[in-house]
């Protein structure tokens, strides 16, 4: 089980450059399955989780293969094999997304159903209830999710919740749906807009994407198209996040201000300087930081996945800061590990009250989630001593040679086994 050693405190100095999103990788390689020709995908970060949904499309009859710059994938012509199997799905949720993609094209799909996870029970309802809304016969076998119409019917669907995977699915399937669907209350997030520039580029016809109201014209058929991944928005918070906890100066090229809007106000208010051109985002900490509260909210607000990253920054600020998870019912996790470093946080329901002015030593945590690993790699760089981070295969899932670009930023930190 590999693991981080990091050796504090550092600051962050330099510039890195944000890879492509994870959380539009994902869709995108979805989305070649609605295709009939070939689809190129560039910028696809080197992350586990990428491997794996290309392993699932794989079992699915796509067939995968190493173009100049991405990669090149050619859709099964007849239906393959439309079952996600259990080994795959328990590692990656995401693998949810194959599910309207397989059913707009071959009329039928089973996945196996995503069990809870570090964060949260994490439910699939409106994901069914909208391919349900489509026409399809959704029904749960044994642990599987299976679902079946011999041809989608444009329809009009409110999410009861803003689902970003919901969205995604729904909006796929709709693409080969016959009629016009309409979507309302539905996630807003850049990874959708991206996700429908590539479809519309595959022949879809899609209107609203970004908005909370997305309406399709569902075609007969969706053709090949090449496409680049846009950057990946919490790598670069992450980083960002990481010179206002260090007192340092990073440049994320590549990262763009409009995608991180809520998490620049916040670092502002913090005290940190905050420029934003076109070539990306710089922050620069000043040593002082006064964080004000955060509620974590659907995009345009404060993201989730910056959550806790934010936290570590907090146990650093001059006053006590109120942290409210509104979006995941048990995403706190990371607090005890923080805790462990002498950070003095108190749980209290959806809320995590943060005491700043906390002088935090090195030690040996765990992580839990891709996120909290993510928080607890900048704790460590503020923190005086080795901090030893166990089980970090969780950042591999959705950071691309983390350490590296740490190195690269000046900070003390080494993958051991
Ligand atoms: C996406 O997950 C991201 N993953 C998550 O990133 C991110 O944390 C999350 O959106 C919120 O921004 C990908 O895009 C692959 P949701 P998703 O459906 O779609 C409830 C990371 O670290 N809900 O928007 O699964 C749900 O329980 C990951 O990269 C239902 O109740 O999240 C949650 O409370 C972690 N029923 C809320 O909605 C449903 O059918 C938002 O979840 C679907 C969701």
């Amino acid at each position: 089980m590999e693991r981080f050693r990091i050796t504090g405190p550092t600051r962050l100095v330099g510039s890195v450059t944000v890879a492509g999103a994870k959380n539009a990788a994902l869709p995108a390689l979805a989305a070649t399955l609605l295709a009939e020709q070939p689809v190129v995908l560039d910028n696809l970060p080197q992350v586990q989780d990428i491997r794996t949904m290309t392993r699932l499309l794989e079992h699915l009859g796509v067939s995968a293969r190493k173009a100049e710059t991405g990669l090149e994938l050619e859709p099964a012509q007849r239906p393959a094999e439309t079952v996600a199997p259990y080994e795959l799905v328990k590692t990656m949720r995401a693998s949810v997304l194959v599910l309207g993609p397989s059913l707009a094209r071959w009329g039928r799909a089973r996945v196996s159903l995503p069990g809870g996870c570090a964060i949260g029970v994490r439910p699939i309802d409106q994901h069914l209830a909208g391919l349900e809304a489509l026409g399809a016969e959704v029904r749960l076998e044994h642990g599987d999710v299976t679902a079946r119409a011999e041809r989608l019917r444009g329809a009009r669907f409110r999410f009861a919740i803003p689902t970003v995977t919901g969205t995604e699915n729904l909006l796929m399937a709709a693409c080969l749906a016959d009629g016009v669907t309409r979507l309302t209350n539905c996630a807003r997030e850049p990874e959708i807009v991206d996700l429908a520039k590539l479809l519309q580029a595959m022949g879809a016809s899609i209107e609203g994407a970004g908005t909370e109201t997305i309406t399709i014209e569902g075609r007969p058929a969706l053709g090949g198209a090449r496409h680049a991944v846009t950057g990946d928005r919490i790598e670069a918070g992450t980083y960002l996040i990481g010179a206002a906890i260090s007192g340092g100066e990073v440049l994320v090229q590549g990262a763009r201000p409009g995608d991180l809007t809520a998490l620049l106000e916040v670092l502002r208010e913090s005290g940190a300087e905050v420029e934003a051109g076109s070539e990306g985002v710089r922050v620069r900490g000043r040593g002082e930081l006064r964080c004000p509260d955060v509620a974590t909210a659907p995009y345009p607000g404060f993201p989730t996945d910056l959550q806790a990253q934010f936290m570590a920054l907090a146990t650093q600020s001059d006053r006590t800061t109120t942290i409210h998870e509104s979006v995941f019912e048990n995403r706190f996790q990371h607090a005890a590990e923080l805790n462990r470093m002498g950070a003095r946080i108190r749980i209290e329901g959806s809320r995590a009250r943060v005491e700043g002015r906390s002088r935090l030593l090195g030690a040996n945590v765990m992580a839990t989630d891709l996120r909290a690993s993510a928080g607890l790699v900048l704790a460590a760089l503020c923190a005086h001593g080795d901090t030893v981070i166990d089980r970090i295969y969780h950042l591999d899932r959705g950071y691309e040679r983390m350490e590296s670009k740490l190195q690269q930023l000046g900070a003390r930190v080494e993958r051991t086994a």
